[in-house]
């Protein structure tokens, strides 16, 4: 098998939501997909580690937003590299909230669904849920969504080992691995001071390769 071959699915991105007994959260994810038109289906994979599954799974219902080109690395951090266990990730940010109380964030998004669950199958490492669209709504005409080949081409973004579609690099690099983020320091040194591009945690998160 090529791993290679993985490299070529197209996708883009997007933050999925959820709230449970008034606790918010939220993840990035690159696999929200349309399944059906009639009724409006939506699926989405989430590992099981991840906290929004937990939110989700209890409350039975999400929103999504899909991310525009011009979305902030810092909403990337914040939604994608950390876990709602440890900080509230909606604290402070511009937000909307839908018809069944999911959060949404509204800056830097192109549109917005809200879901109930209809459907769960365990994948192994993540669930796939499949999602009834009972909202819709454009949140910026003009935006165009971020690709995932742009999130990495433009943004120098980085996929966490969470993700499904995270892979180990398999060629030897002389370096520093973000053991958050994934982002690799190719150097043979790795300054005291150095502070992650992609996620913004200090040397003591880095790993020899
Ligand atoms: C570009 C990108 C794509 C991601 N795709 C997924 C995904 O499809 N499914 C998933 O479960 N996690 C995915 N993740 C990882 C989660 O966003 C990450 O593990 C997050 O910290 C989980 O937060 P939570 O524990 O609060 O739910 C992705 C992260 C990034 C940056």
């Amino acid at each position: 098998m090529d791993p290679k071959a993985f490299f070529k699915l197209s996708y883009g991105v997007y933050i999925v939501s959820g709230s449970d007994g008034g606790i918010d959260g939220g993840c990035v994810i690159n696999t929200m997909t349309q399944v059906t038109s009639s009724p409006a289906r939506l699926s989405v994979a989430l590992n099981k580690n991840n906290y929004t599954l937990k939110l989700i799974q209890a409350s039975g219902s999400f929103s999504g937003v899909v991310l525009s080109e011009d979305v902030e690395m810092d909403q990337i951090k914040r939604f994608g590299f950390q876990c709602g266990k440890d900080v509230d990730k909606y604290e402070g940010i511009p937000m909307g909230r839908d018809s069944l109380n999911n959060p949404y964030p509204t800056e830097g998004v192109c549109s917005r669904f809200t879901c109930r669950v209809i459907s769960t199958l365990d994948v192994g490492t993540h669930v796939l849920i499949i999602g009834e669209v009972v909202e819709a709504e454009v949140m910026d005409e003009a935006a165009q969504p971020l690709t995932y080949a742009n999130y990495h081409l433009k943004k120098n973004g980085t996929t966490p080992p969470n993700a499904p579609s995270y892979q180990e690099k398999t060629e030897k690099v002389v370096g520093y691995r973000c053991t958050v983020c994934g982002y690799i320091l190719e150097s043979d040194t790795l300054p005291d001071d150095f502070i992650c591009p992609v996620c913004g945690k200090d040397a003591s998160y880095f790993v020899k390769l």
